[in-house]
């Protein structure tokens, strides 16, 4: 079986990944290397495993999570679609079972389809892998004279976890924020049809979702 660990150490995915960040880098925009890559995978794994999945399942998961975002190497726009593809190519050189391949690829190629359900359990766990990965270390500028809306909710953000709970089918994105940085209302003015995509993400599952923000229940 092909393990996240086999596509971790793999050089060609390291240089996608780091071809990726520094075009971001380039443009000022936030941290998308090998820090959100792997958070992601470390989530989405989390995800099925409490939820009961199979070892291998969770493998697929923690790999389509980890590859998810390497089209932006390629450039932004239909990047789910160009690192679906640079996916296959890379799993077919691995030998991954095309099956696999399959579930890898449309797990990515549907990440950011946000008025979409995901249809199948990698790409809903990769979701909430990548959508609940908000924190100031993403933010690249320095100076807080040129953050836009997104990086000044991003920075205000001093912490943020995921939290399953599977007997009674809740799935809960807990979210620190500094409120002298930012206010409640601006950190749903960027994310709350990030948060509604967690929503259709865990109702895959048959679970709620649950958003806390400084400890109160905000959805
Ligand atoms: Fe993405
Ligand atoms: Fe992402």
């Amino acid at each position: 079986m092909i393990t996240f660990e086999d596509v971790k150490e793999n050089e060609e995915v390291k240089t996608y990944l780091q071809t990726a960040d520094d075009n971001f880098i380039a443009v000022g925009y936030k941290e998308h290397g090998s820090r959100h890559a792997i958070t992601s995978a470390v989530v989405s794994g989390y995800i099925l495993n409490s939820l009961g999945y199979p070892e291998k399942d969770v493998e697929l998961a923690k790999i389509a999570a980890y590859l998810h975002d390497i089209g932006n190497a390629l450039g932004q726009t239909d990047h789910n679609l160009t690192a679906s593809i640079l996916a296959m190519k890379f799993l077919r050189k691995i030998d991954m079972p095309p099956k696999d391949i399959f579930r890898v690829m449309v797990a990515i190629g549907s990440h950011e389809d946000r008025n979409e359900d995901p249809p199948n359990e990698i790409c809903a766990a990769v979701i909430l892998g990548d959508k609940s990965d908000v924190h100031r270390m993403r933010v690249r500028k320095t100076d807080k004279k040129w953050f836009d809306l997104h990086d000044t909710v991003n920075y205000a953000v001093s912490e943020t976890g995921i939290k399953v709970d599977a007997k009674n089918k809740i799935i809960a994105i807990h979210v620190n924020i500094d409120v002298k940085l930012c206010s409640v209302m601006e950190y749903f003015e960027i994310f709350i049809s990030r948060m509604q995509f967690c929503r259709r993400a865990s109702a895959y599952f048959g679970c709620e979702f649950e958003l806390y923000i400084n400890g109160d229940k905000m959805l």
